[in-house]
């Protein structure tokens, strides 16, 4: 059942450099047994790359398990890219991105992740056709895939509040970390259906607006895992919950967007313990890597809402699977995530 870390072990490296262009990162592509990998583009700031590549790895994994667990046939990638330090042309990097992503043939999709948008997706299409999180041509998938996710991460939790709490959400509250693309997208489906909102967020402009459109309360980022909630939803970076950070927590669920939430597989266990359910991520955030596939594959819009609406129903079976074993939901999700991926490198064999 345990990973620890061995299936990393088969990620391919692709690092990029161009100065000129200001272009300074790493893709990862950690399976290809069921498509192509596909996984976001982070535009972030990183000390090393080291970093980098160690970010890279852990995302593309989890974009592996993330396209596996939602029966896509794409395989895991990721691009992490680094902010530069001064001043740069934007289309330009983005452009130079997309050559590199050009010289891997279709081995790798990109698309948005933090800290890249529409716009940054338009650069890298001047260079290359793997890619999409393309401007929406009318009636088709396409376009920013914050909303999808945000639509998949609500169905989840409107199921866990009545499977966990046996109320709707309009009689819960929900603390968000990070109201960002997927995190303020979230925050008002909350308050449309009348849930009370709690926010944290680094970008105070932003949590300000925010909160005064939804009437929400406010608390420092500090407080986000221990604040008074029926149920958190991580919605900024990774690894928020750890060995410290996990014995605060006294909402009863955990359903949120951020990729990676636990820092490692024992964190999971640790909120399983304390009697939390944790819905892992990768089951819950699939819904933008939906709208990815079907906008590169060309499926219409009505299968994205089936498959995005699906979301609740693979999460109960993913629970189902972790009470039958035994074990926390999120060694449930990274078990069938794997037996899927075999199964797909023997069928590919
Ligand atoms: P975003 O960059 O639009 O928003 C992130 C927000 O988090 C920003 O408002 C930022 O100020 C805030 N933030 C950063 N550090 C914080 C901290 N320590 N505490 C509180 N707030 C903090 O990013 P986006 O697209 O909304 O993604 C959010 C998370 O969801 C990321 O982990 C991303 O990988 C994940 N995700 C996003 C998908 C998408 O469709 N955009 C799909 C699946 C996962």
């Amino acid at each position: 059942m345990k990973n620890d870390g061995q299936d990393e072990l088969d990620t391919e490296y692709f690092v990029l450099r161009d100065e000129e262009a200001g272009l300074d990162g790493v893709i990862a592509l950690h399976s290809a047994a069921l498509g192509p990998g596909a996984g976001g583009c982070r535009f972030w700031h990183y000390p090393t790359r080291e970093e980098m590549m160690v970010d890279a790895a852990r995302l593309a994994r989890g974009m592996t398990y993330k396209n596996a667990l939602a029966e896509l046939p794409l395989g895991g990638g990721k691009a992490v890219l680094r902010v530069p330090e001064g001043p740069f042309d934007r289309e330009k990097l983005f452009a130079a991105f997309g050559r590199e992503v050009e010289k891997l043939g279709g081995r790798y999709l990109t698309a948005e992740d933090v800290g890249t948008s529409v716009g940054d997706m338009q650069a890298i299409a001047s260079e290359t056709r793997h890619v999409a999180g393309l401007a929406q041509v009318p009636g088709r998938p396409g376009g920013d895939p914050s909303p999808w996710t945000a639509r998949g991460v609500y169905g989840a939790m409107e199921y866990l509040a009545q499977q966990q709490l046996d109320r709707p959400l309009a009689d819960c509250t929900v603390a968000i970390q990070g109201v960002g693309n997927v995190g303020g997208a979230l925050a008002r489906l909350l308050h449309a259906a009348g849930a009370q909102l709690v926010l944290a967020d680094t970008n105070s402009e932003r949590l300000a607006k925010i909160a005064t459109k939804t009437g929400a309360a406010v608390v420092a980022v500090s407080e986000f895992c221990g604040v008074r909630a029926d149920i958190l939803a991580p919605c900024a970076l990774g690894a928020v919950f750890n060995a410290v950070t996990t014995a605060k927590v006294r909402a009863a669920i955990v359903c949120g967007a951020a990729n990676n939430q636990l820092a490692s597989e024992a964190d999971g266990v640790r909120l399983a313990e304390r009697g939390v359910l944790y819905a892992p991520d990768c089951v819950v955030n699939a819904g933008g890597i939906i709208n990815v596939a079907a906008e590169h594959l060309g499926w219409d819009t009505a299968e994205v809402v089936r498959r995005v609406d699906g979301t609740a129903e693979r999460l109960a079976r993913v629970l189902a699977r972790a009470d039958q074993l035994g074990v926390a939901p999120n060694l449930a999700a990274d078990s069938l995530a794997r037996e899927r991926v075999r199964v797909g490198a023997t069928l590919a064999a």
